[in-house]
């Protein structure tokens, strides 16, 4: 099984940004921990991360036919971008939403996902430990969201 993890914008300063809320680990510890979590599920990773939208709608696009699975954390992106929606749409590759923090904890700006409607799972506040979560059910098959 092949899984595309797409991280958007200020993902890649972990470790800097807010660490009260993202902690002190960097992204490179994040590729670091879900390389880990890859080869003990046995599954294959690879790794896409920009600030920028419609670069992660080209590498959503260029996706297709290549992976089985995602797992997303469009960032900022997730409360703003139809665009990644229907990219998503698009592709109709199975997708789980990942947020390190709890998001439905923080501002009412983050109580929107455009994404959510299409993702299959929802994994929030769990840190790293998330993105092991959201390989892990896409290895399942699991549809939290769906029937
Ligand atoms: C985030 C939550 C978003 O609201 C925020 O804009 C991010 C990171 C998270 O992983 O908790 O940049 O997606």
């Amino acid at each position: 099984m092949r899984i595309l993890i797409i991280n958007g914008p200020n993902i890649n300063m972990l470790g800097i940004r807010e660490r009260d809320i993202y902690g002190t680990q960097t992204y490179d510890d994040l590729v670091d921990f879900c390389k880990d979590a890859a080869k003990e599920l046995g599954v294959e990773v690879t790794f896409f991360q920009s600030n920028h939208e419609g670069a992660i709608v080209d590498a959503i696009q260029d996706a297709y036919g290549k992976f089985d699975g995602f797992v997303i954390n469009p960032a900022a992106y997730t409360h703003t971008s139809v665009a990644i929606l229907d990219a998503l749409k698009a592709v109709s590759v199975p997708t789980v939403e990942v947020h390190l923090s709890d998001v439905s904890t923080r501002d009412d700006f983050r109580q929107i996902s455009y994404i959510r409607s299409y993702c299959v799972a929802t994994v929030m506040g769990k840190g790293f430990e998330g993105y092991k979560e959201a390989m892990k059910i896409l290895i399942d098959g699991k549809d939290t969201h769906g029937e």
